[in-house]
């Protein structure tokens, strides 16, 4: 199985632990949009959008997926909001398989609610925000290949799941 897994989903859905777990089963590369975006700009993410705003981000983000589609075996961990550029998912189903992990928005609230470095959250009300959010984003996050229950707190159940599907 030579095509690359990209995993999708919103912040705090596990993609960065479960890409880390199927690299390390499967022996893959992992490579994560969201770091490359940083290392090509030299600034973390959230100082990236308070300084240049999300639309030159998104810019920059779809630049990597389509560089990083054109590799092969990799697994690929991709920024919550890749969906929302339609091409992103054209290039990562190239050579690809996308997995959508899903998780309801009151898990990821209590799963992310502490952590500081997300610019989307830094709102009064981040769980509003994160329900609004997932409501805008199912329909494109449904555009996966497969969808995978990442509800529960062990990441598991999801990498076996991912594991089968691509046997
Ligand atoms: C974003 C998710 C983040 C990061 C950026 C925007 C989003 O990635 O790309 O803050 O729009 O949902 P993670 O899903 O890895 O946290």
């Amino acid at each position: 199985m030579n095509k690359n897994i990209a995993l999708i989903g919103f912040m705090g859905s596990g993609k960065s632990m479960i890409a880390r777990e199927l690299g390390i089963r499967l022996k893959r590369d992992v490579v994560a949009t969201d770091d490359l975006v940083e290392a090509r700009e030299g600034e973390a993410i959230h100082e990236i959008f308070k300084s240049k705003g999300e639309a030159y981000f998104r810019n920059l983000e779809t630049e990597i997926i389509k560089e990083v589609s054109l590799r092969r075996g990799i697994i690929i961990d991709c920024g919550g909001g890749v969906v929302l550029v339609p091409k992103n998912l054209k290039f990562l189903k190239t050579n690809g398989i996308v997995f959508y992990l899903q998780a309801t928005p009151l898990v990821i609230y209590q799963r992310i609610k502490n952590e500081k470095h997300r610019p989307l959250l830094k709102v009064p009300d981040p769980l509003g925000c994160i329900e609004a959010l997932y409501q805008q984003r199912l329909p494109l996050y449904n555009q996966a290949d497969y969808t995978i229950d990442a509800n529960d707190a062990s990441i598991e159940g999801p990498v076996v799941e991912i594991l089968n599907k691509i046997k």
